[in-house]
């Protein structure tokens, strides 16, 4: 496991409100990425299948009550407890194509308004994870997502609510970040992600230095 530079995997992360689409451009990339002989696997956050993951499905889809900091925590330690996973596979060179991150964790809590939770603290429970070497936001209003067929049934498709995630997300862009229109077509939006994860990819794979949260 290193952050140093030696040839590696890229982290490679999707970004958005919930609908935009990400799922389906995550599979598209790697599907993309290994036609071309890329060593490339899909994760997403969270990560339902582990016993913290059970707990935050159960939160989702409101069928437990939970402490909005105990939330926040049980997400960040659903990406801690597959830390070393992470780095293992970017050392040996396979790019990981995520649906979401701790972009989405910050950005999620941070919309709630808690005093307590405020960004930099909800940052600060990230420390230690490896930074996205991209984050493909997917641009598309609340409104628009909003009339996506299967809307509402999860704790967060509200609205007002991801109105809030939109200003929060904003607040977090850096230069790492590419913006792209998620209302275009599957495959007009592919040909964008394809655009900017390619080059990045090769640079990972050329020894570029992994980055951490929040350096
Ligand atoms: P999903 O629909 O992509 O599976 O995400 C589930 C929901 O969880 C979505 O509304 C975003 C939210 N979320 C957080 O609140 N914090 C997090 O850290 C992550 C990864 C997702």
């Amino acid at each position: 496991v290193s952050y140093g530079q030696s040839s590696r995997g890229a982290l490679i992360v999707f970004e958005g409100g919930d609908r935009c689409g990400k799922t389906t451009q995550c599979r598209k990339l790697v599907e993309r990425l290994r036609s071309q002989g890329v060593d490339a696997v899909m994760w997403r956050f969270p990560d339902r299948s582990t016993s913290i993951g059970q707990a935050i499905n159960a939160y989702l889809v409101e069928q437990s009550h939970m402490d909005d900091a105990v939330a926040h925590l049980l997400f960040a330690a659903n990406r801690m407890e597959k830390r070393e996973e992470m780095l293992r596979l970017l050392s040996g060179r396979t790019t990981l194509v995520v649906d979401r991150y701790s972009y989405s964790g910050v950005a999620y809590t941070a919309a709630k308004g808690v005093p307590h939770l405020s960004m930099d603290y909800c940052r600060a429970v990230e420390v230690g994870l490896p930074a996205a070497d991209l984050v493909i936001f997917m641009d598309m209003t609340a409104e628009a997502t909003a009339a996506r067929g299967g809307y509402g049934q999860e704790r967060y498709e509200k609205v007002d609510f991801q109105q809030k995630v939109m200003k929060a997300f904003e607040a977090l862009r850096d230069e790492r970040w590419a913006v792209i229109d998620a209302s275009g077509t599957i495959d007009d939006i592919h040909q964008k992600v394809a655009a900017v994860a390619e080059p990045v990819v090769q640079r990972a794979l050329a020894g570029s230095a992994l980055g951490r949260l929040w350096d």
